[in-house]
């Protein structure tokens, strides 16, 4: 069976690719994930029965446990493709403090890259952001040719391991390719980027803490699109290629605020502006023809999975309160403190 080293697959997006690729394709799944504060296996509760699906705890930039990790599996049947999406994600945590976002997106990619060129992989795709390129003016989107002019440590950090995922291929020829898709969301996001924040925040009764004038612009994609991306890509990419994400979906956040509260059906009053995010990229929208041209596009209608996002909040409040008090942590630290898996 192929076999498929995804890291990170605890957090929201990584996640969503896991339960996708388990209930649709015959491919056995190891997630290595170190369980940050953003990792959670209640994400993927659905699948950790499936005999396809195994956890190792793990962090990418221990060069030990990747190379023990991945020189286990490669015992077996050898693995076909490692797909990174082991990250820290969050800007607003990079303006905080930069050096867990070094340690993990820059040393952490390098570390992984190296251990599986290595071991001669054949595929290794690095889960990338739109976010490397920059602001965008009000006009215009941005191809993979575009320049690289991160604005926040978090973009920075994605950019400088975009770049070594580059040195890689035009150095030793090691097959990587970097996607960068847009905002994502989804069920199971963590609850500090604006769409869960702003949910749960309404259904608590509390403000919803819009930056600034609230006309910055983001463009969003439903996460099950952008895991039936990195399918895609992985089946048919070409080795050293950089794809695009995305969807046309334009909104500013003032626009998608109100669109929550609408669905929710509660009061614009709870809005809030507070100052802004230093250093606040004004809009990113991202020119996506060459992944159209390997067959993907967006399937999301964005009225409708914005709905649905809403009502799986809604449904699914236990998670969230867990999440939000930080009750998960402590129980699923137990619980994990040591590997999950000896393959
Ligand atoms: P997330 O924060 O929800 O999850 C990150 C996961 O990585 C967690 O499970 C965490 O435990 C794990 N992790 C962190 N450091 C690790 C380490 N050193 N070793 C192993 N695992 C580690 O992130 P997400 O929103 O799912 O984003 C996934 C990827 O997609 C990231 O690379 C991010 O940069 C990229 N991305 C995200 C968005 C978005 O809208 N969320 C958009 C474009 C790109
Ligand atoms: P976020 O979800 O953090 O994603 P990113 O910064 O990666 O785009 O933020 C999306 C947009 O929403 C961004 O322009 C910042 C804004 N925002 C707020 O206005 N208030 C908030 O509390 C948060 C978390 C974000």
């Amino acid at each position: 069976m192929r076999k498929i080293l995804v890291t990170g697959g605890c957090g929201f997006m990584g996640s969503d690719f896991i339960r996708y690729m388990v209930e649709t394709s015959q491919v056995m799944i190891v997630n290595l994930d170190k369980l940050t504060y953003a990792g959670n296996p209640e994400n993927l509760k659905s699948v950790e029965q499936n005999p396809n699906y195994h956890f190792i705890r793990g962090d990418i930039a221990d060069q030990t446990a990747v190379n023990e990790t991945l020189a286990s599996l490669a015992g077996q049947a050898g693995i076909e493709a490692v797909v990174n999406f082991a990250a820290e994600s969050h800007v607003d945590r990079s303006i905080m403090g930069a050096e867990a976002f070094v340690h993990t997106n820059v040393l952490g990619t390098q570390v992984l890259l190296e251990a599986a060129r290595k071991l001669g992989v054949s595929r290794f795709i690095q889960i990338s952001t739109d976010e490397v390129y920059g602001t965008l003016g009000p006009e215009g989107k941005i191809s993979e040719e575009s320049p690289l002019r991160p604005n926040s440590p978090y973009a920075a950090t994605k950019a400088a391991a975009d770049l070594i995922c580059r040195s890689y291929f035009k150095t030793y020829g090691f097959p990587v390719i970097i996607t960068r898709s847009t905002n994502n969301f989804g069920p199971y996001q963590f609850p500090e980027k604006l769409i869960p924040l702003f949910v749960t925040n309404a259904l608590e009764g509390k403000t919803l803490p819009l930056y600034g004038d609230g006309l910055n612009m983001r463009e969003w994609l439903f996460v099950r699109d952008h895991s039936r991306a990195i399918e895609r890509v992985l089946e048919k990419g070409t080795s050293g290629e950089i794809y695009n994400i995305a969807t046309g979906t334009e909104l500013t956040n003032l626009e998608i605020t109100k669109a929550i509260l609408r669905v929710l059906e509660r009061d614009e009053s709870l809005i809030e502006f507070v100052k802004d995010r230093p250093g606040h990229d004004r809009r990113y929208a991202l020119d996506w023809a060459k992944l159209r041209r390997l067959g993907w596009g967006p399937q999301a209608k964005f009225e409708e999975t914005l709905r649905q996002t809403v009502a799986w909040y809604k449904e699914s409040e236990t998670w969230w309160r867990r999440v939000k008090s930080g009750e998960y942590l402590k129980y699923y630290q137990a619980q994990y403190g040591k590997r999950g898996f000896n393959p």
